[in-house]
């Protein structure tokens, strides 16, 4: 068996450090997860008054969170709280009402920051969000990366190594959390 997982980087930044914490936990995760991303930054600000007819944009949004085992979610912290962006592609994904794209999906969060708080606060605010959005989300373990520049090459080689045992078993651990989810809930 193997899983598909969407993942979501929370920045429109082009030089985004959360982008590089992605490409280090696509190299880190275990052989049975296909990761593949959902792109937030084409996305027009939600209004109720797209629910009747989504633009393409927004379809291929829930057309991909509908195509996938899992997400995940890799995120700055702004503000001690998550980039309004990613907000917005939550609120996109989670409507028309009825039609929640996040409803019993397995989910894991994770995120990167300069400061030493590795994006706790926004995590937390993205959990409340997640919760309300019926999402099963993996709990523990936590990880909050403080994004140190020598840790990690532009490409997402983790060069040192107790930060790449760290993150290589977070995405094991979400690998049996996707299993475990799936026995209970399997995706038609
Ligand atoms: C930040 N940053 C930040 N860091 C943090 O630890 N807590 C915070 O609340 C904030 N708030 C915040 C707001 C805004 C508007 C910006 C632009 C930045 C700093 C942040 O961690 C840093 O810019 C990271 O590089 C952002 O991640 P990406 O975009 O590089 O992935």
């Amino acid at each position: 068996v193997s899983y598909r997982v969407g993942y979501f980087v929370g920045s429109l930044s082009s030089t985004s450090i959360n982008r590089t914490l992605s490409r280090a936990l696509i190299r880190l995760a275990p052989t049975d997860l296909t990761l593949t991303e959902i792109r937030i930054d084409n996305l027009p600000l939600y209004s109720p008054d797209f629910d009747a007819d989504y633009p393409p944009e927004a379809r291929a949004l829930k057309d991909a969170i509908a195509a996938s085992d899992a997400v995940l979610f890799v995120t700055p912290e702004y503000n001690r709280s998550i980039p309004g962006a990613l907000k917005n592609a939550i609120d996109w994904a989670s409507r028309p009402w009825g039609q929640n794209s996040f409803d019993h999906l397995p989910a894991a969060v994770i995120g990167a920051s300069i400061g030493q708080i590795g994006t706790a606060v926004a995590q937390q605010s993205l959990r409340a969000v997640l919760s309300f959005c019926n999402a099963r989300q993996m709990t523990a373990p936590e990880a909050y990366v403080y994004f140190q520049p020598g840790r990690f090459t532009d490409d997402g080689e983790v060069t040192d190594e107790s930060t790449a045992r760290f993150l290589g078993d977070f995405m094991n651990e979400f690998r049996d959390h996707i299993e475990r989810v799936l026995t209970v809930l399997p995706r038609s």
